[in-house]
């Protein structure tokens, strides 16, 4: 399969591109299930069954917005948890170096434009047939980006927390120019993945963090919503909340809303 990425690259090559799938991260899955290799890019024009995290639905309709999903060694479990926030940021860059529009992260990895949600990561862990690999763990990450759908188009409940790169451009953008400069900017930081540059890959995060420094509220799938200032990032990528009297929380997974 020709390829539109540098040979220099280990991401987005092969591309394998479709009209229409059920989910890029499953046809990812399938495709690792049957060889495929490190680096493999899934991109999709539509997704009939768009897939978000904590179980939600990912809005995918035909023709508008970027669906991919790449194939990436996981690395050891204690670093596994930034694998989808170095997707964020290179969401986050892709959309700054296309639009000169100022893109942010909220905890862990939506990307926002002006506090309103334009992207998501969905990082899933899997494994290979034992035939290929009795040792490497693979990630699919999956990306999507809201690039030229009207927000009006979307079911209400999503209009005052979401948006578009056409709403900030006030025209329609080259999906597949975001997706190289997404590959370009993924690629970067997977290298520095793999070369241990942990501490540089934080700090960058801290940078385009929108939720560090500002109050906030988790909401978990059960239980009651905790509330705090996100005061940093630990060494596994989970938010530390400080909350009153000085009692700080360690959070893994949550829904984060900005207060202020
Ligand atoms: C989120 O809830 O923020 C994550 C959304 C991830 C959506 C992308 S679109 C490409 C890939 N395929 C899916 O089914 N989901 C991810």
């Amino acid at each position: 399969m020709q390829s539109a990425y540098h040979q220099s690259m280990i991401l987005g090559h092969p591309i394998h591109r479709y009209e229409e799938v059920t989910s890029t991260n499953l046809v990812a899955a399938d495709l690792l299930r049957n060889g495929a290799t490190e680096g493999t890019l899934v991109v999709a024009d539509g997704q009939t069954q768009g897939r978000g995290r904590l179980g939600r639905e990912w809005i995918s309709p035909t023709g508008v917005n970027l669906y991919c999903s790449y194939i990436l060694r996981a690395g050891d479990a204690e670093w596994i948890s930034w694998i989808p926030l170095m997707a964020s940021m290179a969401v986050a860059a892709a959309i700054t170096g296309a639009t000169r529009v100022n893109a942010r992260i909220k905890w862990p990895n939506d990307v926002l434009i002006d506090g309103k949600k334009v992207a998501g990561v969905l990082a899933e862990t899997v494994s290979p047939p034992q035939s290929i690999s009795d040792a490497v763990q693979f990630v699919i990450l999956g990306i999507g980006v809201n690039v030229n759908i009207p927000v009006s188009s979307l079911p209400e409940s999503l209009h005052a927390t979401t948006t578009s790169l056409m709403e900030h451009v006030g025209d329609d953008l080259d999906r597949d120019q975001l997706l190289t400069g997404l590959t370009t900017e993924l690629d970067v930081q997977y290298r520095k993945y793999w070369e241990g540059q942990r501490l540089e890959i934080v700090r960058e995060y801290l940078a385009m963090s929108d939720t560090i420094g500002k109050k906030v509220v988790a909401h978990f799938p059960v239980g009651s919503p905790m509330e705090g200032w996100a005061d940093g990032i630990e060494l596994d990528g989970s938010l530390r909340l400080r909350r009153g009297q000085g009692g700080l929380s360690t959070i893994h997974s949550a829904d984060i809303v900005h207060l202020r």
